[in-house]
Order: C-alpha cells, then sequence, then structure tokens
C-alpha cells in the first residue's frame, strides 16, 4: 500500500474488514432489539382493558333538534373524534363514534321500512344501532359507543366506552 494512503487510512485491510463486520452485527442487534420492542409494545396495547373513559362533559344538542328515525352528526372529545347521535325510532337516544373498526371510514346511520343500522359504505360493514355489535362485513369489533344522559331537555356526552366482539 502507498505510503501517504496508510498513513491516511491507518486501518489495515484485516481490520477494516473486522470493523465492517461488527458494525453490521451491532445493526443487527439493535435492529432485533427494535423488533422485539415493537411488537411487544403492539402486544400489550391489543390486551389494553376496554372499558369506559370519561371526558369533560359536552352539550349536543336539546331533544327536539332530532326527530325520531334520524341521526346527527358531532365531535367529542376532540373536534377530530366524529360521533354520532341516533334518535331511534322507538324514541331512544344512543350514540356512537362515527369511525368504523375496520379501517375508520364514518359510518352512516340508515333507517328503512322499520329497520334500522350503522352502515358503513367503503367495505358494505354494518353495526347494529342498538348495541353497535357486527352485523355485517369485516368490522373486527363493535363501534365504541359515546356514553349519552338526558339533562332536562338537553342531551349530553360524558365518555366513550369500548366493548370487545364476545
Ligand atoms: S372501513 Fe368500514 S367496512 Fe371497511
Amino acid at each position: 500500500m502507498d505510503k501517504h494512503l496508510k498513513d491516511d487510512f491507518p486501518v489495515d485491510w484485516e481490520d477494516d474488514h473486522f470493523v465492517t463486520r461488527r458494525e453490521f452485527f451491532k445493526f443487527l442487534t439493535l435492529a432485533s432489539g427494535g423488533l422485539a420492542v415493537g411488537t411487544t409494545a403492539i402486544a400489550a396495547y391489543s390486551k389494553l382493558p376496554k372499558g369506559e373513559r370519561q371526558f369533560e362533559p359536552a352539550l349536543i344538542c336539546k331533544t327536539g333538534d332530532l326527530k325520531q328515525g334520524s341521526a346527527l352528526s358531532f365531535s367529542y372529545p376532540r373536534p377530530s373524534d366524529l360521533c354520532l347521535l341516533i334518535h331511534k325510532i322507538n324514541g331512544d337516544f344512543v350514540a356512537y363514534t362515527r369511525r368504523c373498526t375496520h379501517l375508520s371510514c364514518p359510518v352512516e346511520y340508515e333507517a328503512t321500512n322499520g329497520a334500522e343500522r350503522l352502515y358503513c359504505p367503503c367495505h358494505n360493514g354494518s353495526f347494529s344501532v342498538a348495541e353497535g355489535k357486527v352485523l355485517a362485513g369485516p368490522p373486527p369489533h363493535p363501534l365504541p359507543k359515546v356514553k349519552i344522559e338526558l339533562r332536562g331537555e338537553e342531551i349530553w356526552a360524558l365518555g366513550i366506552t369500548t366493548e370487545q366482539e364476545a
């Protein structure tokens, strides 16, 4: 090897290989560790207990604002969290998040010939209005329910309840 070149790069060719291999194994170790941590985090998240999360109560609307057999879109708890308040055909009120549990398309309320459902047009998913359970299509879980409370003529949102499919 040229003397000048040897002075500029004092590492022997053999050592250079050794360093490269060591760096490669270091990379492999870090990558494997990262994958293990990521997999563990995903597994832990999927086993998080489902239940009710309470948020700051928010007024949705008044009972007279919504006729039976119709729905009103609202945001809760954040402006980007779209939900649907439904005034069912039988007169009850119920609310769900609008985000389909398959790939997050917004669901729509449908009431035809006395039958009602929450429908996701993206892949023909549907949910029951009574409990948010999956009726058809690929959604893996029921729709999270918005806990509501009637305070006189006002309907308030109090929290979100998430359940696993039985
Ligand atoms: S996103 Fe709703 S069924 Fe696929």
